[in-house]
Parts: C-alpha cells; sequence; structure tokens
C-alpha cells in the first residue's frame, strides 16, 4: 500500500512551521521562528505574533514541498494545530490549512498541540512500544500522561497552576534575562550550585502534586529580599537552585507514575524536555527504576510541524474523523479530550 503524504502546520505560539511526512520518513520540517522579534518585549505579544504568522505561513508551506521534492497536488491529507495556544496565531495557521485541504480536495485532521509533543517521539523513536509514559513539559502544559495506544491518552497528573516553561521564562524575565528564558537559566545554571533552597509553602510535598506558582513567586520573594538588603544574588545559583527544584519536581511525579503503573517506558515532550538538567536528572532516576528513557532531539522538542504530521497520521490510522470547513482554533485543550 503507498504511505500517505501527510501536510503538517503548526503556528500555535511564536514559530511557524510546515513539515511533509510519508510514512514514518520525514521529507521536510521548516521552522521560521519569531523569538528575535519577541525578544524585545520580553515575551510574546499575541497580536505580534498573529501578524508575522500571515507573512510567513504560505512562503514556510512552499519551503516545506521544496525541500520535500513533493507538488501539493500529491499530498493525500493535512494536519494542523488547532489547539492548545494562542487563538490569533493558531488561525492563521488553521486558515491556512482550511484553504489548502477545500482547494485540493483531501481531508483535514484538527491536532491537539501537546498529543502532537508527545507523538515526536514516534519519528525519532521508531521502535517505542505502548503503554508508555510521556512526561509533558512545554510552555503551557505540565504533567505525566499514560499512553496505550496512538490516539489513546490519559493524564496522570498535572500541574496544579503553571506550568514548567511558564516558570522557567517568568523566573528568568525577573532575573532580566532575554526571553525565551528557559534556555538562558539552562545555560547559567551550569556555572552555578543549587544552593539556594526554595520552598513553596503551598506544595503539600506529595509526589504525585505539581505546582510551580509557588516555586516561582519563592525565586521572587528571594530576589526582592536580596535587593533590599542591598546584596547582589548570584545569578548563576538562583538560576541552578530554581532548576534542580523544577526538573527534580516533575521527576518524582514521573517516577510515581513509573511505580504506580508498572510501565518502564518513559518518553519526554514540549520545550522544557530541551532542559539538560531534566535529560540528565530523568535518565539516572529512569535507569534506577529500570526504565528506558528517551528524548526527542532538540529540533522536536521545542514547536515545529513534524511532530504535527506525525500526529495528523496516527489519527488518520485509528479512523479519527476528519475536521469540517467550521473547525475553529480554541485557546485551551486537554490532552485526550475537548476543552
Ligand atoms: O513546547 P514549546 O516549544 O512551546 C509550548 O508548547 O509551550 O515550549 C516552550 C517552552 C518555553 O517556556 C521555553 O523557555 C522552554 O520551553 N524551553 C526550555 C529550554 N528550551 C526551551 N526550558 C528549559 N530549558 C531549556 N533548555
Ligand atoms: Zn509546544
Amino acid at each position: 500500500m503507498k504511505e500517505m503524504l501527510i501536510l503538517g502546520i503548526e503556528t500555535s505560539c511564536d514559530e511557524t512551521s510546515a513539515a511533509v511526512l510519508r510514512g514514518n520518513e520525514l521529507l521536510s520540517n521548516v521552522i521560521s521562528s519569531q523569538i528575535e522579534i519577541h525578544r524585545r518585549f520580553g515575551g510574546v505579544v499575541p497580536e505580534i505574533a498573529s501578524r508575522n504568522h500571515l507573512t510567513a505561513i504560505l512562503p514556510v508551506i512552499d519551503e516545506a514541498l521544496t525541500r520535500a521534492g513533493v507538488k501539493k497536488q500529491e499530498l493525500d491529507a493535512i494536519g494542523v494545530t488547532y489547539g492548545a495556544g494562542l487563538v490569533g496565531a493558531l488561525l492563521v495557521g488553521v486558515s491556512a490549512a482550511k484553504a489548502l485541504s477545500y482547494s485540493l480536495g483531501i481531508p483535514l485532521y484538527a491536532v491537539n498541540h501537546i498529543e502532537a509533543h508527545i507523538a515526536a517521539n514516534y519519528l525519532s523513536c521508531p521502535e517505542l512500544k505502548h503503554p508508555f509514559l510521556a512526561v509533558v513539559a512545554s510552555g503551557g502544559h505540565t504533567g505525566v500522561c499514560r499512553i496505550d495506544g496512538p490516539n489513546q491518552f490519559t493524564m496522570l497528573a498535572t500541574t496544579t497552576d503553571d506550568a514548567i516553561g511558564e516558570a522557567f521564562d517568568k523566573v528568568a524575565r525577573s532575573l532580566g534575562l532575554p526571553y525565551p528564558g528557559g534556555p538562558e537559566i539552562d545555560k547559567l545554571a551550569r556555572m552555578g550550585s543549587p544552593t539556594i533552597e526554595f520552598i513553596d509553602n503551598r506544595r503539600k510535598k506529595k509526589t504525585a502534586e505539581l505546582s510551580y506558582s509557588g516555586l516561582k513567586t519563592a525565586v521572587v520573594n528571594y530576589l526582592h529580599k536580596s535587593e533590599q538588603r542591598g546584596e547582589k544574588p548570584n545569578v548563576a545559583d538562583v538560576c541552578a537552585s530554581f532548576q534542580k527544584t523544577a526538573v527534580e519536581m516533575l521527576v518524582d511525579c514521573a517516577m510515581q507514575a513509573v511505580v504506580d503503573s508498572g510501565i518502564k517506558t518513559v518518553v519526554a515532550a514540549g520545550g522544557v524536555s530541551a532542559n539538560s538538567y531534566l535529560r540528565e536528572k530523568l535518565t539516572k532516576e529512569g535507569e534506577k527504576y529500570g526504565c528506558s528513557v528517551h528524548f526527542p532531539p532538540m529540533s522536536l522538542c521545542t514547536d515545529n510541524a513534524a511532530m504535527v504530521a506525525v500526529r495528523a497520521r496516527d489519527m488518520i490510522a485509528g479512523g479519527i474523523q476528519a475536521a469540517k470547513l467550521d473547525l475553529n482554533a480554541v485557546s485551551y485543550l486537554k490532552i485526550g479530550g475537548a476543552a
């Protein structure tokens, strides 16, 4: 049987991306990042993101097709991220995908962004077997998900407030570091020691519980107190200490899920899975618990359309219905189900 040619489109935040997938072979994955544009504002400005997606979307799709050596008339289906994310940004990808789907007469699949992050692992680890656990660590989502089949997701734990990436970005901002803060903290943490204990009074120290808002506040309070005392905080130590607490909370939660479920295959998903300490700690703890741990390559950790095409492929194989032309963008979307 001929393998399907799928175009993936991703515009949920500040990356405009298009990718072409044939079966499990990635033919192209073009990513146009707006990071430089948003850096001067210290974070993503939704209106500016939408406008930049508008100018980038068609050239990015054309480039993905050219690099793949594929004509659009050869495509069998399109997958597009419709949530979660910035609605104005998502709408640019959704509108382009609808127009292409209608004009080419091919089906369109509405992809959940976080499910796509998890699905990136099928591309980089084709031998991955179900069931497995996914440690979800992105700018908008944090938790541990059980995956029993390509279309069977069950969230076992989620953050009760902020996402881990959001905490990295907010802490970085209070330290005066540029956007996006995660990679900056990762870099600086390597030069410091985790000597400061950031206590989150609201968190009840249960390994199954995730919460990042109190940790972020603990760092901000520490910085204010240092300032009041006229002391200059050691930024590298603050980064190392925050990163250690943030990462270990998630890794503990993942290991608790390993023990509870008896599942010994663990993958990582989302932008924060690019973090060097998360990669080190999850690998080490996983080994202790007899798990095999897999991380997607960096290019598939942060936002990209390859993961969207993979997710669409699995939706098609699972008989999930194609989207209609009234598909809308949604800002909030649960894993494995409706908002
Ligand atoms: O998955 P992603 O690209 O977008 C969302 O779906 O949210 O994740 C973006 C997040 C940002 O918060 C960014 O700071 C964080 O991933 N991030 C990192 C690293 N690289 C990206 N956080 C910590 N360490 C990194 N190396
Ligand atoms: Zn993402």
